[in-house]
């Protein structure tokens, strides 16, 4: 049996919305993109939602807005993806890194406080594999250091923290709706805030700087006039790819539902095998499980978690690894200390993602566990 690590839903209703745009002929930003902003905004519960071609221009439009300058400093996590840190840099801005929890992935909000000086200006808290960060402590530092809150979100749709939805806590949030995530379009991003002034520059920096946004005027209502008001980027989406968006929120629920099955059997298969460490959920938030990240134990196992992912992949079942950290990156190595991260670097030796996505088959699931179970089984000390 062959299993890849991920696989988008779609189903005769994302084709058909995407007939459909292709038919009317816009294809590019227009009415299908306001009407994907304003379902995902009303699905979130925020007072602005505005879409972007991915979460990393989300991320950069989101510290535009705030004011980030050459030689502020962000704090972010220490393993995250490459975007998180890429857009600080963006602005010379520095990304400082900070340690995570062995057990969620998540930052350590307990070592925030040392890495702030006089130049940090935002935390990009990342909501690692849907799990809500400790919002009500980020916030909280944020307030005491006058710090700007971003969050993370590209895994987190649909989370909650303490009751709260993902998207409408932190100053900015930035979703990816990129292949493997929860609501896939291929490419794409959405920026959701309360404050209506950010919102509306977003709209023009997405553009150009354009002062109106383009699909007016070209329709019937527009005109070719416009005016550039600002220094832009072309960070806009396109009607086909929300096309996709619309149909894929429809059932956004249910396949978050899927995942969570899929969780909850490998957890309870997983949970009595001394050669694994499942991954925590804090009990006051609800993680849209994104990914199914789980340990090795390697004082039990006779194999690495290298030689565990290629008996894995023997077996036909792809997998993958989040995240490599970033200061194990050429381009980082030079700028951090190793040591500095121990519970990263403990993760990351030890940590596989498994397939987790909605449709996968009880006979896919069952596989994927007897196998582990398997090569724990002829590999244990
Ligand atoms: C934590 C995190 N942040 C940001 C991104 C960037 O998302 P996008 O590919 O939509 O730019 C990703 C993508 O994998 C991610 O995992």
């Amino acid at each position: 049996m062959q299993i890849p690590f991920h696989k988008p839903y779609i189903t005769e209703e994302e084709i058909n919305e995407v007939i459909g745009s292709l038919k009317n002929g816009w294809l590019t930003m227009g009415k299908k993109t306001m009407e994907f902003e304003k379902r995902f905004k009303d699905y979130i519960g925020s007072k602005n939602a505005v879409a972007v071609n991915s979460c990393t221009a989300a991320l950069h439009l989101a510290l535009k807005v705030i004011g980030l300058k050459k030689g502020d400093e962000v704090i972010i996590p220490s393993t995250t993806f490459v975007a998180t840190a890429e857009v600080v840099n963006y602005f010379e801005a520095k990304p400082v890194l900070v340690d995570i929890e062995k057990d969620t992935h998540l930052i350590d909000i307990n070592k925030i406080e040392e890495k702030i000086s006089p130049k940090t200006k935002a935390i990009i808290p990342v909501h690692f594999s849907g799990q809500p960060a400790d919002m009500d402590e980020i916030l909280a530092i944020s307030k005491k250091y006058n710090l700007y809150v971003i969050e993370d979100a590209a895994h987190a749709l649909p989370a909650w923290y303490k009751g709260k939805k993902i998207g409408t806590i932190g100053d900015i949030t930035a979703f990816s709706f990129y292949v493997t995530k929860t609501l896939a379009t291929g490419e794409g991003g959405m920026v959701t805030t309360e404050n209506d002034k950010w919102a509306d520059r977003i709209r023009i920096l997405r553009l150009h700087g354009i002062s109106k946004d383009a699909w007016k005027r070209y329709s019937k209502e527009g005109n070719w006039e416009y005016d550039v008001i600002e220094n832009g980027y072309k960070y806009n989406t396109t009607d086909i790819n929300a096309a996709l968006g619309l149909a894929q929120l429809k059932k956004i629920e249910w396949m978050w539902k899927e995942r969570i099955k899929i969780a909850e059997k490998y957890n309870e298969e997983f949970k009595n095998y001394e050669e694994l460490i499942l991954y925590k959920v804090k009990d006051d938030r609800i993680s849209s499980w994104h990914l199914y990240p789980v340990k090795l134990n390697l004082e039990a196992l006779k194999i690495n978690r290298n030689q565990f992912i290629e008996e894995l992949k023997n077996r036909g079942i792809g997998t993958s690894v989040h995240f490599i950290p970033l200061y194990r990156f050429s381009y980082y190595k030079k700028l951090y200390n190793y040591e500095d991260f121990p519970n990263s670097e403990w993760i990351f030796e030890r940590v596989i993602s498994l397939p987790i996505f909605p449709g996968m088959t009880d006979k896919e699931i069952n596989y994927i566990i007897d196998n582990v179970l398997n090569i724990i089984e002829e590999n244990r000390k």
